[in-house]
């Protein structure tokens, strides 16, 4: 029987490692459009995905952040370019999927722009639920490279976008137990308003 959505919210934990089974593209189109009944404010929704699956794909996303990071000054000795093609081989070419999120910027309306952020949030949220149920495993991730508008663009990102999240996806492996997680006793951040006194 499926967990229910209180369940399914509670066990679902982050994982950057999985197995390195395939995962069929449908499949992930399939669980996006699910993840995207997310709640949004506007006409239309302000979010835009790039999925990548294929070796070709994930080769040329390498080699782009790479030129990234070197052009950014992030690789700038022998030593970073060792740590940060170790991190991104395991991160993008080890992975058996990627999905980067965009938000649509609204530079001179800011409401609109945290709205822009909060939804995508719920979208990319609602997606780590959906993919859970599948025995998919996420890793939500804002890597240093998503903050670099040439490579935004280059990705084919339109100019009103802000790329926002790097997605690890994978497998989880079930032969391994579900870790628990700690969260602060409710108490510690949710109060109630006290109205000062006029
Ligand atoms: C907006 C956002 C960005 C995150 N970025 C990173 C990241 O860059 N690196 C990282 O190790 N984890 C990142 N995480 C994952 C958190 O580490 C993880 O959610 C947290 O440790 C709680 O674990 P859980 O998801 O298993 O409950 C991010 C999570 C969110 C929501």
């Amino acid at each position: 029987m499926k967990a229910s959505i209180s369940e399914t919210i509670v066990t679902r934990r982050t994982s950057k490692t999985s197995l390195t089974t395939e995962i069929p593209v449908e499949l992930i189109y399939n669980l996006l459009e699910k993840a995207s009944y997310a709640p949004f404010h506007g006409k239309t929704e302000p979010w835009l995905a790039k999925i990548v699956t294929t070796d070709t794909e994930k080769q040329w996303l390498y080699q782009r952040i790479i030129a990234s990071y070197e052009r950014n000054q992030i690789i700038k000795d022998a030593q970073s370019r060792e740590r940060m093609t170790t991190k991104m081989t395991r991160l993008i070419l080890n992975s058996p999927a990627t999905i980067l999120f965009a938000h649509e910027v609204f530079p001179d309306d800011q409401r609109k722009n945290y709205d822009a952020i909060e939804a995508t949030a719920a979208l990319i949220q609602n997606f780590s639920l959906v993919a859970w149920e599948e025995d998919l495993v996420g890793f939500w991730a804002t890597s240093p490279f998503i903050l670099d508008p040439i490579l935004t663009n280059e990705l084919g990102f339109p100019l009103n976008y802000e790329l926002m999240t790097n997605y690890r996806l994978g497998y989880r492996d079930l032969e391994q137990p579900i870790k628990t997680a700690q969260r602060q006793p409710i108490h510690n951040w949710a109060t109630p308003l006290v109205p000062l006194a006029e």
